[in-house]
């Protein structure tokens, strides 16, 4: 939707980015702008650094940038409309709401209404008599009358229009019904319940809103589970289940596990600090949700194959984020549910030494890659130790490597400096292969990766980058680029991209609007207003702007008179790296 220039200018005056970002990030000042540790990657040294000035924030460590819009985006994880309307919240003001926003934004929140309404339903089923048997069965899995009034627990009566009715006496229509996934369309074109004879779970996300459900059959009936698709407000790789009781028990560890059940049976048991992925296998935006909440995580899923292989693979997943990862294994192939349940009275203490011996993820991972060979035969022993030297490089701390061959030297009467050098052999190999990722990810800020533009001048690196450094002074020093315009083409721009931002700038200068980063940023989609503070952050102010945009916009005529497909063809490598040395000695 559009919002109004005036509201922004409003919002704009009232809020600092410096400010919403402070509320998350320590920063410290630095130079112009201010440091910190990036919120969206494990940071360990302060590698996100926030211009109060151009209004952008920019990590130099895993290349997030935005505005203060995007910031709200991603770290609150809401839509631009949601984004805006959290930060007028914060300023004081409303969103003046006109039809086009709306038509989302209101459905969302009838989406929202009519699960709350739902859930009250299914709630109150439990206590009738046809839900005698429901409540049983979550009695005879030991839950307290507490515990399901805790968590919201329901029933989905059999009847398959027991809940649409109920809704379209609440004044909600089909449509709305079928939007929130509550109901799904017959042939005949009714709407009928999605849920019916199930044992309801609802799902609330931290602003305690019901965003969708998980509904459990009480026989062995398929699929045992059924969850809410994906809808406008509900989306399983970005929230945690239980993740708002359990955030605020965190202090600084979270339990990740399989199923609703575990959650449930863990915070009964006083393990209120665990959480479970709806359904679907752990995410990168879940592992970043994980990071914000805990600096520990104890990955406790079940003990069968498949449960080992997510293991493996949540590891994968939570490692890059920095956070300390602990592996619990529940003896016997129980889930922790069954475990606690298993042990009566003593359940949650057996738990807790469960917890207090949990090894972490390289034991897990050695572990579990020792199983495989027999170390009676010599030729598995070495192809153990080749695999954990392996293993040991990709670990970033070089005390835990060292830790870790002695253990393996000491185990195996293997020599300490032979494991260390294999092992520093397979850390070169990564390395160079970060150092290519690295070039690749430079090429991409450096906007040198070819474009679909139908034009290949956007691969010529000196024009790409003299226009990239333009804009970036442009939006800065709004007063020179107005003696600009009249007189500088877009068509001076090789870069469809960047030709794209000028001719905004442009156009905006020429209605009279601001054109700093958070008033264009609805003219451009999420990754674009990213890629245009990245631009911002990583070119510094000139010390004497008006002769560096004179010097630019001449190499733009002198590269626009060069041109030649033959030599955008493809940048090679020197010119590349050259580039790459620009970039690094203008970030210092
Ligand atoms: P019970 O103890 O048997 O009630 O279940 P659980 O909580 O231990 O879950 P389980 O380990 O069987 O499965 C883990 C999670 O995967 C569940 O909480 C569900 O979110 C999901 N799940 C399990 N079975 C199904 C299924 O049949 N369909 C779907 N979509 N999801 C399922
Ligand atoms: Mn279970």
């Amino acid at each position: 939707m559009a919002i109004s220039e005036e509201f922004k200018q409003e919002l704009k005056r009232r809020l600092n980015i410096a400010d919403i970002i402070g509320e998350y990030v320590t920063l410290k000042k630095s130079g112009r702008g201010l440091m910190g540790k990036c919120p969206f990657h494990g940071d360990s040294t302060p590698s996100f650094s926030v211009s109060p000035e151009l209004g952008v924030y920019h990590c130099f460590g895993c290349n997030a940038s935005g505005d203060i819009v995007g910031f709200v985006r991603q770290m609150e994880h809401l839509d631009y409309i949601d984004a805006i309307r959290w930060l007028a919240q914060k300023a004081g003001l409303t969103v003046p709401e006109n039809d086009t926003d709306t038509a989302s934004a209101k459905l969302r929140q009838r989406i929202f209404e009519a699960n709350r309404e739902a859930a009250h339903f299914y709630v109150r089923q439990l206590y009738t008599p046809e839900g005698q048997e429901a409540l049983s069965y979550l009695k005879k899995r030991r839950l307290s009358s507490a515990t399901i009034t805790h968590f919201g627990l329901g029933y989905s009566p059999k009847s398959r229009f027991a809940l649409v009715s109920h809704l379209k006496s609440k004044g909600f229509s089909g449509t709305e019904m079928i939007q929130a996934n509550l109901a799904n369309l017959s042939q005949k074109g009714n709407p009928y319940d999605r849920f019916s004879d199930r044992v309801m779970f609802p799902i609330i996300d931290l602003q305690r809103r019901v965003i969708g459900f998980g509904g459990r059959i009480m026989s062995d009936i398929k699929p045992k589970y059924l969850n809410t698709s994906e809808t406008p407000v509900f989306n399983k790789s970005q929230n945690l289940y239980a993740l708002q009781f359990a955030k605020n028990e965190a202090h600084g560890q979270l339990i990740l596990v399989e199923g609703y059940m575990d959650v449930i049976a863990l915070h009964q048991a006083g393990f209120q600090n665990a959480v479970a992925t709806l359904g679907t296998a752990l995410t990168q935006e879940q592992a970043l949700i994980i990071k914000r909440y805990c600096d520990e995580v104890v990955i406790c899923y079940d003990a069968d194959e498949a449960g080992q292989k997510a293991t493996a693979r949540a590891i994968g997943i939570l490692r890059p984020t920095g956070l300390n990862i602990r592996i619990l294994t529940v003896p016997n192939g129980k889930d922790p549910d069954e475990f606690i349940k298993s042990h009566g009275e003593q359940g949650a203490a057996r738990f807790r030494m469960l917890l207090n011996k949990s090894g972490n993820d390289v034991d897990y991972r050695l572990n579990r890659l020792r199983a495989r060979y027999q170390l009676d035969i010599t030729q598995q022993r070495v192809d153990f130790l080749t695999e954990a030297c392996k293993l040991l490089a990709t670990l970033d701390n070089s005390i835990e490597k060292d830790i870790y061959i002695a253990k393996l030297s000491e185990e195996l009467s293997i020599d300490k400096a032979a494991l260390k050098q294999q092992t520093e052999k397979y850390t070169r190999i990564n390395n160079r292969r970060t150092a290519r990722q690295e070039q690749q990810e430079i090429r991409r800020t450096l906007s040198l990766t070819r474009e679909n533009t139908g034009n290949a001048a956007s691969c010529n690196l000196r024009a790409a980058s003299t226009e990239e450094a333009l804009i970036a002074l442009l939006i800065a020093h709004p007063d020179i680029a107005a003696g600009l315009f009249p007189t500088l083409s877009p068509e001076l721009f090789s870069t469809l991209f960047y030709r794209k931002v000028y001719e905004t700038l442009r156009h905006r200068a020429a209605q009279g609007y601001d054109f700093s980063i958070t008033d264009i940023s609805d003219s451009f989609s999420e990754d674009e207003v990213s890629r245009i503070a990245r631009i911002l952050a990583v070119h510094p102010r000139e010390e004497d702007p008006r002769a560096a945009a004179k010097d630019y916009i001449e190499i733009l005529h002198e590269e626009a008179e060069r041109l030649t497909p033959e030599q955008i063809a493809a940048a090679d490598n020197d010119t590349l790296l050259e580039q790459v040395r620009r970039l690094r000695n203008k970030k210092q």
